[in-house]
């Protein structure tokens, strides 16, 4: 059911012409909802809806027809060499748009999907809008594993391309207000429903030669993977380490991402000693006017009593690294909001869970600026 009219509610901002309808759906929505069925047209016309997953807000648009695409990149101010995922209602749409990938492949579609995995396949040549792929051989394929994303695909029988909906270089949203607070007025309408439970972008994967390769890290992990792939080795990209001349394999690792506005500085170590050091640099960059911020952990809360920082937030719980992937993405926002131009955070383990995707983002959002205690 929505809980809106089929008109949806204007939440159109001042900057461009477009009025952005939205549509709160209930969590067990299906494609027979008006709400879900007047997105699914929208679509169908070339205009962009954004929707959640599991993972974050996508922002979809028909991955067949070119202005519809055109639109997308527009909408975020996205450079145009940075490919798009496509998404489908169930992996039964896939042969229609891509080659087999074979037996690696078919095996991680039997055990992921619908979930937060994307595979990089040859594409099925003049099935898709050039601008999808950005030129390449290949296309990046979900199916996602969220009711109204299913819904919202299966009304729309179509292809969806769909990349985070933020601005360009912005924290992907987690929720329909951060959708709003980027793209209000430049897209056609918002499904809204709910916060994301991963909170952190799908795993993006290629087969290579007789290897698995990880393009980006994400909502399923290495181990995951590894798992399900005896004998397959699970190479991780290196992304941070490539060179300015070296190409990455996933076009968009080589830009500025999920940064906040205010400079975000990592420290690295100890707990005891990054603790201190973030209360010492939080000293010295307030006393030359910085609003500062402090990024850390609930176990480590105590060590940042009231007064070091204008903004202390605990992004989720060590202990449970799938908590601090759920908050990530809000809590970078949130400093933002705050108008803090200076935030020190600290990092958790890349070894357990998400936490690999969790730097991974964290770096990025980073820019490099990392101290070592
Ligand atoms: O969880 C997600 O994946 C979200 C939700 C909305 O599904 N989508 C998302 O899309 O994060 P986007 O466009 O923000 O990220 C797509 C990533 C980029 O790093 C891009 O370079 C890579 O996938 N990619 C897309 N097509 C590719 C291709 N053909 N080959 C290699 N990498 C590709
Ligand atoms: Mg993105």
């Amino acid at each position: 059911m929505s809980s809106k009219d089929m008109s949806g509610q204007d939440i159109s901002g001042t900057d461009t012409n477009h009025t952005t309808a939205q549509w709160v759906v209930d969590p067990n929505v299906d494609e027979h909802d008006p709400g879900i069925r007047e997105a699914a047209r929208l679509l169908l016309l070339g205009e962009t809806v954004a929707f959640p997953t599991e993972t974050v807000y996508g922002l979809g648009a028909d991955a067949r027809n070119t202005q519809a695409v055109e639109r997308i990149y527009t909408a975020k101010g996205r450079p145009s060499d940075n490919p798009l995922i496509v998404h489908l209602a169930d992996r039964a749409g896939l042969a229609d748009i891509a080659l087999p990938g074979g037996e690696t492949i078919d095996r991680l579609l039997d055990v992921f999907w619908p979930g937060p995995l994307t595979v990089v396949l040859p594409a099925r040549p003049g099935a898709l809008s050039p601008r999808v792929t950005a030129g390449l051989p290949t296309v990046a394929v979900r199916v996602p594993a969220h009711p109204a994303a299913l819904a919202l695909l299966r009304a729309a029988a179509a292809p969806i391309a769909g990349p985070s909906a933020n601005r360009s270089g912005r924290p992907s949203p987690t929720s329909a207000a951060h959708v709003r607070a980027d793209l209000a007025g430049r897209i056609a309408g918002i499904v809204d429903g709910g916060p994301c439970g991963v909170g952190l972008e799908s795993t993006v994967v290629e087969a290579v030669g007789g290897a698995l390769h990880i393009l980006r890290p994400g909502g399923v992990t290495a181990a995951d993977l590894r798992r399900v792939l005896p004998g397959v080795p699970v190479v991780a990209a290196a992304e941070h380490t490539l060179g300015a001349a070296e190409v990455p394999r996933a076009p968009g690792m080589k830009y500025a991402h999920y940064a906040p506005q205010g400079r975000l500085t990592l420290v690295e170590g100890a707990p005891g000693p990054v603790a201190e050091r973030i209360r010492s640099e939080l000293a010295a960059a307030a006393a030359v006017g910085e609003r500062t911020g402090v990024l850390t952990f609930a176990e480590h809360l105590g060590r940042y009593p009231a007064g070091f920082a204008d903004v202390t937030l605990a992004c989720g719980r060590l202990g449970d690294p799938a908590t601090i992937a759920r908050q990530l993405f809000a809590a970078l926002r949130q400093f933002d909001e705050a108008g803090v131009t200076s935030i020190f955070a600290e990092c958790c383990d890349e070894s357990s869970g998400v936490g690999a995707a969790v730097m991974n983002r964290l770096r990025k959002a980073s820019a490099g600026h990392i101290l070592h205690a």
